[in-house]
């Protein structure tokens, strides 16, 4: 186990709150993780498979009808068929050895709660968080980075007393909306969708979706679980420790309940993108622009040199240098000023700074160029670094008002 910082990746969970902390746990455990927390026995999709031509395999549980989709063949009998990928420990490769890849990264979390517990001297109620990569033998992955058989998780486990568990799922239902508007993605293209009995995992009292309107249709962004006493308890029976809470105020002795927002980053990432991306219809072409909120985007801001010439590169590196010491700046000086300004509003760079020849020879300014509205505002390099953050701020706003 290793406990993180409050660091730059949890962010918004992690280092904003007082009352969540990082972990990292492993990826490789015990396998009797596995058998006390119910996936060994649980964690199975139906799998059905074509009698006809094409042989192919399929989930039962996303099929409308009992003919294969692909070749109109019988279909077979569905079977349970479990996610969790096996590997070997050490070179003996037998029953003995055999272990699992997490299929979730909760697991990590409830594993090494008394360690945390103990060692970050938290009271209920709190958090464990933690962002890490998660491995399912999926029957079909598919639509871009939707479904994948590894991904990454980002996960909090969030423990409380039963009583309140309730109002902690409404509560990070909520926050977790918030989340996602944050970082600009239209309301209209989110909604929440409760699980049916039938649908709800193995570990859960109560799971509702954050679903967002993908090209394919309204599909899961996230889950907020309920998971209760499930995992704890199941802990503590299977491993003998005792993994109750003790409130000190109250003298009241309990087995935590536990709400989890499990939300996926490659799904985030798609649904960013998808939200982002526009395409406009301009005089001579079409612009495409990815919207992206400031703190998404992969570069912030961009300083083209309008030449390549020398009388230009020194004080377009020197603009370059002031501007990574605060954001990730990259510096371009090939092909057209025009194609490397459609080549950042591709890759959703909000600001993009010119330096030009009025710049060396005139008044020491440059231009920033607004990625949504091609305005142009012309800056001293002495003020620079306050008016780019100005206008990133303002960018911030509008992308998510
Ligand atoms: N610990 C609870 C849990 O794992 P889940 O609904 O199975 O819940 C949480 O997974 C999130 O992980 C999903 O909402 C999704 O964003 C992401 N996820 C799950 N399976 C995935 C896959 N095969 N490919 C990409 N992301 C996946």
């Amino acid at each position: 186990m290793q406990c993180r910082d409050k660091s730059e990746d949890n962010k918004n969970i992690v280092r904003e709150r007082e009352d969540v902390v990082g972990l990292d746990a492993a990826i490789l455990m015990h396998p009797d993780v596995w058998v006390a927390s119910g996936h060994v026995g649980g964690f199975t999709d139906p799998l059905v498979q074509c009698q006809g031509e094409c042989k192919e395999r399929f989930r039962a549980d996303t099929l409308d009808g009992e003919a294969c989709p692909k070749c109109g063949g019988k279909l077979g009998e569905a079977r349970q068929f479990n996610l969790m990928f096996k590997t070997f420990m050490g070179p003996v490769e037998d029953d003995a050895a055999q272990i699992w890849l997490r299929p979730e990264t909760a697991q990590g979390i409830f594993v090494n709660f008394e360690n945390v517990l103990n060692s970050s001297r938290k009271k209920l109620p709190f958090g464990i968080a933690q962002i890490g990569k998660s491995f399912r033998n999926e029957i079909t992955p598919g639509n871009f980075i939707f479904r994948t058989r590894e991904f990454e998780q980002m996960e909090m486990e969030y423990f409380c007393h039963p009583d309140e568990a309730e109002k902690w799922f409404e509560y990070w239902v909520e926050f977790s909306m918030g989340f996602f508007t944050r970082f600009g993605i239209r309301k209209e293209m989110l909604r929440l969708r409760e699980h049916t009995d039938d649908e709800r995992p193995h570990y859960a009292t109560r799971a509702t979706d954050i679903e967002y309107r993908f090209s394919f249709g309204w599909s899961e962004l996230e889950t907020i679980n309920h998971r209760g006493d499930h995992d704890l308890k199941a802990h503590s029976e299977k491993s003998g420790k005792d993994l109750s809470y003790f409130d000190e105020q109250t003298r009241e002795r309990f087995i935590p309940h536990v709400v989890e927002p499990a939300m996926g980053a490659d799904r985030t990432l798609l649904a960013l993108l998808a939200d982002a991306y526009d395409e406009e219809e301009g005089e001579k072409e079409i612009r495409t622009v990815l919207r992206l909120h400031p703190e998404i985007a992969p570069v912030t801001v961009a300083v083209l040199p309008l030449s390549k010439k020398d009388t230009l590169v020194p004080t377009a590196k020197r603009v370059h240098e002031i501007l990574s010491k605060s954001w990730n700046a990259q510096y371009d000086d090939t092909q057209s000023i025009g194609r490397r300004y459609r080549r950042q509003d591709e890759v959703g760079t909000p600001l993009c700074v010119t330096v030009d020849f009025k710049t060396v020879e005139e008044d020491d300014a440059v231009t920033i160029r607004h990625r949504d509205t091609m305005e142009q505002i012309r800056v001293p390099i002495e003020n620079l670094a306050a008016a780019v953050g100005d206008q990133l701020e303002a960018i911030r706003k509008d992308v998510t008002s």
